[in-house]
């Protein structure tokens, strides 16, 4: 297999708690994975599971506690902002607010001139790129006269997503990118990012706390429980055959599609722990309904190979 365009090797990402010396907010601990050229993957779990710290790391927007982070091959780490500025235009990111994405005082063109400006283009080349893309994401030419203000909140997005693209990126991290709309417009937004992956050749990290969104646009699946990847594998492996109880249990609460979609999995139980005290052992134990006392929570599990491209971290599980 070739080189994959990124690498997370043990990350971590620990908050100093204020004013507690020596306490810290584990929102990353130890996430290892790997994305391919071309890949979309997605990470999902619950709120406070840390799935934006581990995007904003990604995109080193902050430093890292501790492990390595490769893109393209190269060891991105310690990387200065100058030494990242030199390959942002190769990595860029959707967010929930397309609000957040543009200026409100100037027109949409204005703000994807700007950005085409940035990277180095050429007025000539930013008109060519933007009108192309204006195209590709379905909207009339005519937006590009607009503000903000003046445009749905779905139109918006997909100009968000048009202005990550007019950079020419390789990768592309969306965190929670269609969470904010309805869901005819997410599906729309969802299809229209798989149709630009095949005709950029685009690498994606999509985080989302809805199953279903992930389910949709995935290749591959992570499930994040607490700071750390409870279960992984190809979308098919983690919906049609979910393994940890946590995966189990995220798939119960998902909606129904049809009314014979039955899941008889056990529904969540209380509220994700504070990553400030994360329990011991298996991290998910004190809200497992299969929580086996004097293992599950003293010896933490790995995240063993089950097969395939499929692993998980849980005692209950027979390899
Ligand atoms: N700058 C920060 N300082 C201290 N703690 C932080 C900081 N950013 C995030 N955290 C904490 O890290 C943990 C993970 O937060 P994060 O925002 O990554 O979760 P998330 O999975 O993206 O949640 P959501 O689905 O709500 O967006 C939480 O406990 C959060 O309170
Ligand atoms: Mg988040």
């Amino acid at each position: 297999m070739s080189e994959p365009l990124i690498k997370v090797d043990h990350l971590k990402k620990y908050f100093p708690v204020a004013k507690t010396k020596g306490k810290f907010v584990k929102a990353v601990d130890d996430v290892t994975f790997e994305v391919q050229r071309g890949e979309i993957i997605g990470i999902v779990g619950e709120s406070g599971c840390g799935k934006s710290t581990m995007g904003r790391c990604l995109m080193k927007l902050i430093d890292i506690t501790d492990g390595s982070l490769y893109f393209d091959g190269q060891d991105i780490t310690h990387f200065t902002k100058k030494e990242m500025d030199a390959i942002r235009s190769k990595m860029q990111m959707i967010f929930q607010n397309p609000f957040s994405s543009f200026n409100p005082r100037h027109t949409i063109g204005k703000s994807l001139m700007d950005v085409a400006r940035h990277y180095g283009q050429t007025k000539e080349e930013a008109e060519k790129k933007i009108h192309e893309l204006v195209e590709e994401i379905g909207l009339d030419q005519v937006v590009l006269r607009r503000r903000p203000s003046e445009l749905s909140g779905g139109q918006l997005q997909r100009l968000a997503i048009a202005r990550a693209l007019v950079a020419g990126p390789e990768f592309i991290l969306a965190d929670e990118a269609v969470s904010a709309l309805d869901v005819s417009v997410q599906a729309q937004i969802l299809n229209m990012l798989i149709d630009l992956r095949d005709k950029y050749n685009l690498t994606m990290v999509f985080i989302s706390h809805e199953l279903t969104v992930v389910e949709h646009i995935s290749d591959h699946v992570i499930v994040m429980y607490l700071g750390a990847v409870v279960e992984k594998g190809t979308s098919e492996e983690l919906f049609y055959n979910p393994m940890h109880p946590y995966t189990r249990a995220l798939l119960a609460a998902k909606p129904k599609e049809t009314p014979d979609d039955e899941v008889n999995h056990e529904l969540l139980t209380g509220d994700i722990p504070s990553a400030m005290s994360i329990p011991e052992g298996c991290r998910f134990c004190t809200r497992c309904p299969q929580c086996i006392p004097g293992k599950c929570d003293t010896e933490v599990p790995e995240l063993r190979h089950i097969s395939g491209d499929h692993y998980a971290a849980c005692h209950l599980i027979k390899t």
